[in-house]
């Protein structure tokens, strides 16, 4: 078997909770697929914080960076104010990795039911690229001019040619090999002074890719076409913060934000991929085992397609299909079941699927 190291970063509150099925599931499916995992396990937290002054260890990243992949569940909780947490591990991880492309797909699973009123045969299925290592995620000169009555707060986005291209081409090549069909999320309306810098560079690449229509969208029209013809959508390119909230509108448009997954994928493979759900750490649920764990599962099987086993990734998303069709489901989706209950059903599955297998063609 091919042996994997995968650093695992399970992070706070229901990051963890649904860390723990995710691994037992990719233990279950590696062996069947010529995949050995080898978990290297970091117990960074908000916890960490409190008992060290730090998110992670000074030398957290070149810890990492021997891993082949690394899975974090997610980092924040009360007690620690969120601009620590996020730029003392989340942020920093991305950028050393250069890990310049979020890809988090957008897609309704057979046994959702969709909050919105879906037209006849309309199927929700397309993925947003989302640049991860620049753009309003800035540190250039964030700063709070205090001590007047009139405080002001500023920052500066950054946006780099290189940046927008390399995350425009990835985009690109995406929908080449989907449907054909990118849209660019923008506000070039002169008010935001970046945007159109943004709009110039995306043509520019995609002048390279005559098989692709490239539509720009205003963020907030884009925002009120994903509820109102989500069918039209094959791969939506945005900057870090439109992507950011773009994604939140997305999984709760296929159901909710519990089973949304991403990647934050490093496309060269020069360095680890980290992949995460969308969502948080979830506070206000946190502890109570009730947590969805198909984010993570999900999350999982992007992890097991970029590790060039996408016969495995999709083996696993299978199985999550196969639990929301047999009714299994946590309360965000109108179900009863626990954290456990959902992922005791992939496994099932999968195991069924297996058995299925290894009976043979009938
Ligand atoms: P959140 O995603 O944690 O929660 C938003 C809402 O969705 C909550 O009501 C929560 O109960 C619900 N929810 C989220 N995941 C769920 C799941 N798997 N199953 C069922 N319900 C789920 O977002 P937030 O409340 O804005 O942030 C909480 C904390 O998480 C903050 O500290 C924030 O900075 C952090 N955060 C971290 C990451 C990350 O590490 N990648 C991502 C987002 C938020
Ligand atoms: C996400 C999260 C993070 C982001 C936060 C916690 C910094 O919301 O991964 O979507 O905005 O990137
Ligand atoms: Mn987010």
């Amino acid at each position: 078997p091919r042996k994997v190291t995968v650093a695992v970063i399970p992070g706070d509150g229901i990051g963890a909770e649904v860390m723990e099925p995710a691994l037992g599931i990719l233990e279950e499916i590696g062996p069947r697929h010529g995949l050995e995992f080898a978990w290297q396990h970091h117990g960074w937290s908000c916890e960490h914080y409190t008992r060290t002054g730090r998110m992670m260890p000074a030398d957290g990243i070149d810890q990492l960076a021997g891993a082949d992949q690394i899975l974090l569940g997610a980092v924040g909780f009360p007690g620690v104010p969120d601009h620590v947490s996020l730029w003392g591990l989340l942020i920093p991880i991305r950028r050393a990795f250069r890990q310049y492309v979020n890809l988090r797909p957008v897609r309704l699973l057979p046994g959702i039911e969709c909050p919105l009123r879906l037209r006849e045969g309309e199927d929700i299925d397309f993925v947003v690229v989302r640049e991860n290592n620049e753009g309003e995620y800035s540190e250039v000169g964030g700063r709070v001019y205090r001590g007047t009555e009139d405080e002001i707060a500023v920052q500066e986005s950054v946006f780099t040619r290189r940046g927008v291209t390399r995350v425009a081409r990835y985009a690109l090549d995406l929908a080449s090999s989907r449907r054909g069909s990118l849209a660019s999320a923008t506000k070039s309306n002169g008010i935001v002074h970046t945007m159109p810098f943004w709009d110039e560079v995306v043509h520019e690449v995609a002048a390279g890719y005559p098989g692709v229509e490239v539509a720009d969208y205003h963020i907030d029209a884009l925002a009120a076409q994903f509820v109102r013809d989500p069918g039209r959508f094959d791969v939506v390119v945005a900057s870090n913060l439109f992507g950011d909230i773009l994604t939140d509108l997305g999984a709760a448009m296929v159901g909710s934000i519990g089973i949304a997954p991403s990647g934050n994928l490093n496309p060269e493979k020069e360095h680890p991929s980290m992949f995460e759900p969308v969502h948080g750490s979830a506070p206000d649920i946190a502890g109570r085992g009730v947590a969805n764990p198909l984010g993570m599962i999900w999350t999982a099987s992007m992890m097991l397609d970029h590790l060039g086993h996408p016969e495995a990734g999709a083996e696993l998303l299978s199985a999550v299909t196969a639990t929301l069709t047999s009714g299994v489901r946590t309360p965000d989706l109108g179900g009863s079941a626990s954290t456990g209950e959902v992922a005791e059903a992939v496994l099932e599955h999968l195991r069924d699927a297996a058995q299925q297998d290894d009976a043979g063609p009938a």
